[in-house]
């Protein structure tokens, strides 16, 4: 079972971390949990995920988020996101916006501490900065936050 404090823990680092992103996009939200925190703290944000059974005033985007997906967003971000994890990595690579994920399993079945080597290199690879950071919480708690390096 995933830690309760999740949300607003990641909530808090997002806040600190880019305290000048407004429009965020929540990928793999669940029931928009971390939409609510962030919300609370003053961002604009939508949560992309298929769930019909979710928190009622949240912007919820009831879909699959893909590549495809057009970018009105200042910042990507996602908890425990399964198979969107790299994907994440990847629209936020095409449109040079900063991303941070709290990564939880592979989408290749991939063991954690090599998934988490992978994403910090395919971040590196598609031009970021990467730091890694933790949340005071249970389970998966690794942050990897991505900075589009200039140039
Ligand atoms: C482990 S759950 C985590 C949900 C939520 N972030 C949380 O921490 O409770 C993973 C979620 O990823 C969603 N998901 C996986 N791939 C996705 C994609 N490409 N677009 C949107 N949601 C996706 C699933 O539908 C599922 O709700």
């Amino acid at each position: 079972m995933a830690d309760k404090r999740r949300f607003e823990l990641f909530a808090a680092l997002i806040a600190e971390r880019f305290p000048a992103a407004h429009r965020v996009f929540d990928v793999a939200g669940g029931m928009g949990k971390l939409n609510l925190a962030l919300t609370k703290l003053g961002r604009e944000v939508t949560t992309f995920d298929l769930r019909h059974k979710r928190a009622p005033t949240v912007r919820y985007a009831e879909r699959r988020f893909t590549l495809e997906e057009p970018c009105a967003a200042d910042l990507v971000v996602g908890m425990h996101p399964d198979g969107a994890t790299r994907i994440i990595i990847e629209y936020a690579a095409k449109h040079r916006i900063p991303f941070a994920v709290v990564p939880c399993c592979s989408d290749n079945g991939m063991p954690y501490n090599p998934w988490m080597r992978h994403l910090a290199e395919l971040g590196r690879d598609r031009g970021f900065g990467i730091e890694e950071a933790r949340l005071a919480m249970e389970g998966r708690a690794r942050v990897i936050v991505g900075v589009p390096r200039p140039g």
